[in-house]
């Protein structure tokens, strides 16, 4: 990287740190970069070294960590109409690079589950260094604490297997009946909810979803007769 890029990037992250710059400036910043070299710079941004390897903490049926590309983010960011009022949960977030470019993209505010302790300390390092606001880091098994974690909005970039996925969706289901969600899948098959409805054109590498106010009996498949 030539010295005028590298002086480019510091003032981009102090003027992140000191909060200075708005997500409509970081969008500008980041959509200036060819799209092919989108994912390097913005490792170089957020001062991201190659991904550490996977611990023992990794249960069976859990992905290990690959981080999503910076267009897969950017797609679900603008299919799910993210904006500052949000929260929005990385289910499985490993080192909160995609928690961190959906804040600085949208003002959201964002929470980090991630399973494995040394992740999640990255992920903590990541948010004092650029000293991001609202931007919190959670250990343990997503597919159990998500429903505590006050989120509008789910991101899931293939965190684990089906049954967990399934295990996710029975937990945030009684939250659905209570407020608007949106699921935001990229690479991850969905099964089929009641109280789910597709609202991102079909056949795309990411899926979102809205939850829709389905009485409790039907979305439990009861028929609810006399
Ligand atoms: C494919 S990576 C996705 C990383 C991140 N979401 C991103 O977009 O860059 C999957 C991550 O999920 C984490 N993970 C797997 N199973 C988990 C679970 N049950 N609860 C929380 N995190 C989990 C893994 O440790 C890994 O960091």
């Amino acid at each position: 990287m030539d010295e005028a890029s590298r002086d480019r990037l510091e003032r981009l992250r102090s003027r992140i740190a000191s909060g200075e710059l708005g997500a409509a400036a970081f969008r500008r910043a980041l959509l200036d970069v060819p799209w092919l070299e989108r994912d390097a710079w913005l490792d170089r941004l957020l001062e991201l070294g190659p991904p550490p390897d996977d611990g023992p903490e990794l249960p069976r049926g859990c992905v290990p960590y690959l981080p999503c590309a910076v267009d897969g983010v950017l797609s679900a960011v603008d299919l799910a109409g993210v904006s500052g009022s949000d929260v929005l949960v990385d289910v499985g977030a490993g080192v909160g690079r995609t928690a961190a470019l959906v804040q600085l993209l949208t003002g959201a505010t964002v929470v980090s589950v991630e399973i494995q302790s040394q992740l999640a300390q990255a992920a903590r390092q990541l948010q004092q260094r650029l000293s991001l606001p609202r931007f919190s880091v959670v250990e343990g098994d997503a597919a159990e604490l998500v429903a505590s974690l006050g989120g509008t909005i789910f991101f899931l970039y293939c965190p684990f297997g089906q049954d967990r996925l399934q295990a996710l969706l029975d937990q945030l289901e009684p939250a659905a009946h209570a407020r608007e969600l949106r699921i935001c899948a990229v690479d991850l098959p969905v099964p089929p909810r009641r109280w789910l409805t597709l609202i991102s054109p079909p056949g795309r590498g990411c899926a979102v979803f809205r939850s829709t106010a389905v009485p409790h009996a039907l979305a439990n498949g009861q028929s609810g007769g006399a």
